[in-house]
C-alpha cells in the first residue's frame, strides 16, 4: 500500500486507511488473509471472540506470510477482547468467573497465541460495559496491557452513546485512539460522535457501510458519481469516507472487489461531490 494509503493516529501508530477484517471467515480466514495481504493490505482486524472470528486463522497467515517475507512490523493488527456477554457461552476464551481485570488479561494472552506475536498495533473494547466501574476496570487492564508495549494503542467499539465515550475518554490515563462502530442510519451515522472524535484525533473505522448502506449505493447521486469516475458505487462510497476522515473496515471475499478496494487511493472526489453525499447521511 503507498504511503497516503495510511493516516498517523494520536498514538503515533500507523493505520492503513482502508482495514480487512475477518469476521465469519471460520476455517476460510486464513486463505483469505493472505489473499487480502498479497493483494496489498496492511490492515488486519480480528477478536478473540471464536463465535465470529478464527483469530487463529489470522495468526496462520502471519506465520505463513512471515515466510514469504511479509515482516510483522509492515502490518497492522488490530485485535478485541470482547466482554463475556458477546461469547458464546461453550467458546468463551477465558474464565469468565475470574475478575474484570484478569478476563482481559487471559484474553489478551490467547490472542498472542493465536496470533502468534508479543504485540498487537490496536486493542479494542468490543463493547462498552454496564456500569461504567465495569468498563473502567476492563479499561485499566488493557492500559496495563498498553503499558507493557503490547498494544500501542488502545480503543473501542459499539460505542454509540457519547456521554459514555466522554467520560472514558476523561477518566482514562490512556485515551482511545479508535472507535469502531456500525456505520448506519439508526445512529444517525454518529454525526455528532464522529465530530468529537475529530476534534479528540479519536479515528472513526467503520463497518457495515455496504451492508447497511443499500439505498444510499442505490442512490441517483451515487449511480451518476460512479458512473462519472467509472468506478462502482461501492467504490464511490468508500472513497467518500475515506475523504470524511473515516477509516472503512471491508470483509470482502472476493479478489476482484479486494483489487477495487485498493484503487481507492485513486479516486479524488472534488469537494462539490463530496457534499452531495453528505446530504444523503
Ligand atoms: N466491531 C464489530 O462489532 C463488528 C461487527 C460486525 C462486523 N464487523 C467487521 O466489519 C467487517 C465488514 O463487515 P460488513 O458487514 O461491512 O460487510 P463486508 O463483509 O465488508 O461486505 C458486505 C457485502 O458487500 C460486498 N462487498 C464488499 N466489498 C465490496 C466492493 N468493493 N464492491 C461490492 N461489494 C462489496 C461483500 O461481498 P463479497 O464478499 O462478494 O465482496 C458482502 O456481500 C466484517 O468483516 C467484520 O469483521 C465488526
Amino acid at each position: 500500500m503507498q504511503e497516503r494509503g495510511f493516516v498517523l493516529t494520536a498514538a503515533g501508530v500507523k493505520m492503513p486507511r482502508l482495514i480487512y477484517s475477518t469476521a465469519w471467515k471460520k476455517e476460510r480466514t486464513t486463505d483469505l488473509v493472505l489473499r487480502a495481504v498479497q493483494a496489498g493490505f496492511r490492515g488486519i482486524d480480528t477478536a478473540c471472540q471464536p463465535r465470529h472470528y478464527a483469530e487463529d486463522g489470522v495468526g496462520k497467515a502471519l506465520q505463513i506470510l512471515q515466510q514469504q517475507g511479509v515482516q510483522r512490523e509492515t502490518l497492522y493488527i488490530q485485535t478485541k477482547f470482547t466482554p463475556a456477554s458477546g461469547q458464546d457461552p461453550n467458546t468463551i476464551p477465558y474464565d469468565k468467573k475470574s475478575p474484570l481485570a484478569e478476563q482481559v488479561e487471559q484474553s489478551f494472552a490467547r490472542s498472542q497465541h493465536n496470533l502468534k506475536t508479543d504485540y498487537v498495533d490496536s486493542l479494542l473494547l468490543h463493547t462498552p460495559l454496564f456500569p461504567f466501574s465495569h468498563l473502567l476496570s476492563v479499561w485499566q487492564a488493557m492500559e496495563k496491557i498498553y503499558k507493557s508495549n503490547n498494544a500501542r494503542q488502545l480503543g473501542i467499539s459499539n460505542c454509540y452513546d457519547l456521554d459514555v465515550l466522554k467520560r472514558l475518554y476523561g477518566e482514562a490515563e490512556v485515551k482511545p485512539a479508535v472507535v469502531q462502530n456500525r456505520f448506519y442510519d439508526e445512529t444517525g451515522y454518529d454525526t455528532e460522535l464522529r465530530q468529537w472524535c475529530s476534534e479528540h484525533s479519536i479515528i472513526y473505522q467503520s463497518f457495515w457501510s455496504l451492508t447497511a448502506n443499500p439505498h444510499i449505493l442505490g442512490s441517483e447521486t451515487l449511480v451518476t458519481l460512479a458512473r462519472k469516475h467509472r468506478k462502482t458505487e461501492a467504490q464511490i462510497f468508500f472513497a467518500f469516507l475515506m475523504a470524511i476522515g473515516i477509516v472503512p473496515l471491508t470483509g470482502t471475499t472476493s479478489d476482484a472487489h479486494m483489487r477495487e478496494d485498493l484503487e481507492l487511493f485513486n479516486i479524488t472526489l472534488s469537494s462539490n461531490e463530496i457534499t452531495s453525499i453528505q446530504k444523503l447521511l
